[in-house]
């Protein structure tokens, strides 16, 4: 069994990253809601449990809150920000509201004699962000950072393992955060650090074997990273017994279909049984005259359930079907942390529940996103598949703003093709997390020669992120939205307007439906 550190959400906003950062050190990590019994959460034998951030006061009522017996359990205990405060309010320290709230790159005095600060110098930068502070820290603990404002900015119970600090290791603002992080896992709760992508993808694949026999198998292949990731895991462990199917719904970025075919077809390098679905037709039909954005979303999303499903029948009996979950995924449906909103528009649970089939395999449940890329490169699979960017399920159809038609797809579908063509002649291919053309609903006056034009706007939207869930406009130099509006303007039927999208978010949202 791996070792195990469980992180334990309070509802704050980084209880994702912080499992990532634990788990760059090679120390395998789930996420708990804090309302989880104490006891299941030991009955996992975790070496070390980390508290997180959270939204509320320890002293509110209903603030999220945890019983003192995890601090006695024996288990090394860290405490982050919310995490910090609730560690000394529950063991009898106090915690009060600071009449200003502490909040960015803050100057730090560590006691490195500390096992948590070892090897750190004594002044560094940490990012801080609290009302609330330490005002007594609880019996037994001793102050081993300050900063100009905060006595307390982390504590110590060295007997017992039990650390609270008050400021935030897991994002990078924080200076010697990674090496405080590396410090807890391996060496206060004393982690060997085996969790590696290399064992992970062999023992997949061993258990799914087991797990599948001679059993037939059916995936759902859309191309994106999760799908191809799982489709080769799958392949891999289980070959022929395997059969995915690929929907071209007709709102895929220009010749991405055929992309997908060359690599997971028959003349691909993979061995699996591929069918590809031209469902173009079907889909624009179904869309016609349909502009409300979330009733665009569910046609697309029926419209491929029953797609999937007549390939189903044709293919006969089927035991199980694999999903690209992975463990965001899990997490946001809220089985692992406490984050309850899942967004309508995310991929999980619209499962095909007609289709007749024993169980549901879920290779990646377990991974991050970049980790999942990592077990895509362990497999073999080229590199501008496993760094592809995300692409939304229902395709263009929310890059189109209203209804989606054939010649808008086409329009959009050139746009984008010479936006990313541009971007990588400017050696900018990496530079923005996710761009792309979209079209504006808007048709506005020009000038074409001598005449009078009335067309489309096309948007470009590009944005810098790191988790997707919040995102800036990324800086493109003018040069090359030049290039690109021009090309645009003179290459793709039907647009006499290129506009760049500005927009942060919140309060936009990436894609624009
Ligand atoms: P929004 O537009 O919500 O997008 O800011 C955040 C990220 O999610 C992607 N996205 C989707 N991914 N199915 C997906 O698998 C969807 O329906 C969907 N909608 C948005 C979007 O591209 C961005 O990366």
């Amino acid at each position: 069994m791996n070792e195990l550190v469980v992180v334990i959400d309070f509802g704050g906003q980084y209880n994702q990253l912080v499992a990532r950062r634990v788990r760059e050190n090679n120390v395998y990590c789930e996420i708990y809601s804090y309302r989880t019994p104490l006891e299941e959460i030991l009955a996992r034998k975790p070496k070390g449990i980390i508290l997180t951030g959270g939204p509320s006061s320890v002293y509110e009522e209903n603030a999220a809150t945890c019983t003192p017996d995890l601090f006695h359990a024996g288990v090394p205990v860290l405490g982050l920000c919310y995490g910090a405060q609730l560690m000394s309010y529950v063991l009898g320290g106090d915690v009060k509201r600071a009449a200003d709230r502490e909040y960015g790159k803050t100057e730090t005095v560590f006691d490195t004699k500390s096992p948590l600060f070892e090897g750190i110098p004594e002044k560094s930068i940490v990012w801080m962000s609290h009302f609330d502070y330490i005002s007594e820290m609880a019996p037994g603990f001793e102050s081993i950072a300050h900063t100009a404002s905060t006595p307390v900015a982390a504590a110590q119970n060295r007997e017992k393992d039990l650390y609270a600090i008050q400021f935030h290791p897991e994002v990078l603002h924080t200076e010697y955060g990674k090496e405080i992080l590396y410090n807890f896992v391996r060496n206060i709760c004393g982690c060997r650090g085996d969790w590696k992508m290399d064992s992970f993808v062999e023992n997949q694949i061993r258990q799914i074997r087991e797990k599948v026999g001679d059993g037939r198998v059916l995936c759902a292949l859309s191309g994106g990273v999760d799908s191809s990731v799982a489709a080769v895991l799958m392949s891999r462990a289980i070959g022929k017994q395997l059969t995915c199917v690929f929907v071209d719904h007709g709102l895929l970025r220009k010749n991405e279909g055929d992309e997908v075919e060359a690599v997971f077809g028959p003349n691909g390098p993979y061995e699996l049984n591929f069918v590809r679905v031209n469902a173009a037709e079907r889909y624009y039909a179904k869309l016609k005259g349909v502009v409300e954005p979330e009733q665009k979303r569910k046609i697309i999303g029926e419209e491929f359930i029953r797609v999937f499903e007549e390939e189903a029948k044709k293919i006969g009996k089927v035991d199980f079907l694999v999903q690209g979950t992975i463990y965001p995924d899990v997490v946001e449906s809220g089985l692992g942390g406490e984050s309850a909103v899942i967004k309508s528009h995310h991929n999980v649970g619209g499962l095909p529940d007609y289709v007749d089939f024993r169980e549901i395999i879920e290779p990646l449940r377990l991974l991050f996103k970049d980790e999942v890329r990592k077990a895509g490169l362990e497999l073999g699979i080229p590199e501008y598949l496993v760094y592809r960017q995300p692409f939304p399920g229902p395709g263009l159809g929310v890059r189109i703003v209203g209804e989606v038609t054939a010649d808008k797809v086409r329009i959009v579908q050139d746009a984008d093709f010479i936006f990313r063509d541009e971007m990588a002649k400017a050696g900018l291919a990496k530079a923005s997390d996710q761009y792309f053309a979209a079209l504006t609903n808007m048709r506005s006056v020009g000038v074409m020669g001598d005449e009078r034009t009335y067309d489309y706007a096309v948007a470009l939207r590009a944005v810098s992120t790191i988790d997707f869930m919040t995102a800036e406009a990324t800086n493109i130099p003018w040069e090359v939205l030049q290039r690109v509006m021009s090309r645009i303007i003179n290459e793709v039927r039907g647009v006499n307007r290129v506009l760049y999208d500005l927009t942060s978010k919140p309060p936009g949202t990436i894609e624009l439906e």
